[in-house]
């Protein structure tokens, strides 16, 4: 019973310490974030500790140690007397491009994979297979326009006030209490933070929660841009395989023995690119692996509310009472995505971490824009508009499969989502492919971008959500003769 009691207080100890120089950790990537954006430059002296400490909620002894910790480093400068400078030699940054990369897993260039992807959407096609977003015509701006007005009579001043940096109070407290209802999941307002889109939150997790050397796990094939997300970390990517069935549980574990990785970054509900979903049985496992090598999962749940047919299993967030899930759920998609309106839930021993990156970020989400979601995803409107988007979506990805079927192409039908991830032959030359759709006014992803290795060369990701079913029509008919015509060069 004493041994008992003993191993708890030793294990308690050791959090508790690891909560500290978590927290230092935090304010030494304030300060370094501070000197990159430019807030101090050299020879600034930076703001005393107590200064400091108030600023980000701090205790003064966690900012002195960081402030030690970045004169040991050379960052900055101790003046006896006089206060922490930033250091004249040395201080030249460099820009991204010239950063080494040093991960193990050549994720090829920071920035690769978002501006490929940004070059494909850059050019204006009619047939718009590559992005993932829901069409126009099937999202609520009419509704939207009249919520618009609706607010600045509820809210007179709205546009003269900030919002706090965790978000508004009352629009946290309303997403308590649909966790709670929908998911079953009992969070204090405090463990929920709005950021500017799910890409924010993936951007606050990777530079309040690694630094550069770490590892951590990223599926393969993954969302494209939180491979540079992490890659700009400068961190080692450690892919993980996504199948149909899940991930392979024995090999995740041996990774996680033998890595020690710090996060494993997941989109485990209708993937992006695959759609494939984890299965329930995994779900719990996944977080037992999580406490016992001590890995944070951050599950990305875009797509929850995108499913046909049945719903979707409970999120790994529903599992964890350890707290080591932070979980991300956006409602860009099928809201409105020029809201960027996502909530980051993790619980407080993470988000005090988080929260000061998200202050120096933006200092908050735009309140209007979340007072406007606010007003209409929590309208019964909102419920008749998903149930029918549902259809429609469920419509346009079984168009896309027929009119995909002669193809010999092969893909695993998703049971949600907006992607169909779609096997060409073997060393199909994809990359010529899209050269010549695109001329033809055709755009889809390559797998490539999907991949932290960068390779997966054969597969490319078709979005069926964006194009409406006539467009899709002439866009595969298109899209397949392409192939066609190189299929026949090349034999
Ligand atoms: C898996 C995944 N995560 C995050 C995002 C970004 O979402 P948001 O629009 O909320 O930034 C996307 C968008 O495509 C996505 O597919």
């Amino acid at each position: 019973m004493t041994g008992r009691k003993e191993q708890g207080r030793m294990a308690r100890g050791k959090q508790e310490t690891q909560e500290a120089w978590n927290k230092v950790d935090t304010v030494c990537r304030v300060v370094e974030e501070g000197i990159r954006r430019g807030e101090w430059t050299a020879p600034d002296k930076l703001p005393s500790v107590r200064a400091m400490a108030e600023r980000l909620g701090m205790h003064r002894l966690t900012v002195m140690k960081a402030y030690q910790k970045l004169a040991d480093d050379g960052v900055i400068e101790a003046k006896y007397k006089s206060g922490y400078f930033v250091r004249e030699a040395d201080r030249e940054l460099k820009a991204p491009s010239d950063v080494e990369p040093s991960w193990d897993y050549q994720a090829k260039n920071v920035y690769t994979n978002r501006s490929r992807l940004a070059d494909i959407h850059r050019v204006p096609v009619d047939y718009q297979m590559s992005e993932a977003l829901i069409d126009p015509g099937l999202l609520p701006n009419m509704y939207m326009s009249n919520y618009v007005k609706q607010i600045f009579d509820l809210y007179p001043k709205l546009l003269s006030t900030y919002s706090t940096v965790m978000g508004d109070p009352e629009l946290r407290e309303s997403m308590a209490g649909f966790f709670k209802e929908k998911q079953g999941i009992a969070l204090h307002p405090d463990e929920l933070m709005i950021t500017t889109g799910s890409q924010q939150a993936i951007d606050l997790v990777s530079r309040s929660l690694v630094k550069p050397g770490d590892k951590i796990l990223i599926e393969r094939p993954t969302y494209s841009p939180a491979i540079d997300v992490f890659a700009q970390q400068n961190i080692r990517l450690i892919p993980v395989s996504i199948t149909p069935d899940g991930y392979d549980l024995e090999q995740l574990e041996h990774v996680m023995k033998r890595e020690r990785p710090r996060l494993f970054y997941m989109n485990p509900t209708f993937h992006n690119p695959t759609g494939f979903t984890v299965p329930v049985r995994q779900r719990k496992l996944l977080v037992e692996l999580a406490e016992r090598y001590e890995c944070i999962l951050v599950e990305d749940d875009v797509y929850h509310d995108m499913y046909f047919g049945n719903s979707p299993p409970p999120p790994l967030f529903y599992y964890d009472t350890e707290g080591y899930v932070i979980y991300i759920r956006s409602f860009s998609k099928y809201v409105a995505p020029g809201l960027r309106i996502s909530v980051l839930a993790a619980r407080p021993s993470l988000m005090r971490g988080i929260a000061p990156v998200k202050a120096l970020a933006d200092n908050g989400t735009p309140l209007l824009n979340q007072k406007m979601f606010q007003l209409y995803f929590f309208s019964s409107r909102l419920q008749e508009h998903v149930a029918k988007l549902r259809i429609a979506l469920q419509l346009r990805k079984e168009k896309m499969e027929r009119l995909l079927a002669g193809t010999g192409w092969r893909w695993t039908s998703p049971g949600g989502g907006l992607n169909l991830w779609v096997q060409l032959p073997d060393g199909f030359p994809v990359d010529r492919l899209l050269a010549r759709c695109l001329e033809q006014s055709v755009a889809f992803v390559p797998g490539s971008i999907c991949d932290p290795l960068g390779e997966l060369d054969s597969w490319i990701r078709l979005s069926y959500s964006f194009i409406n079913e006539s467009l899709m029509e002439e866009g595969l008919r298109r899209l397949i003769a392409a192939a066609g015509e190189l299929h026949n060069g090349s034999t």
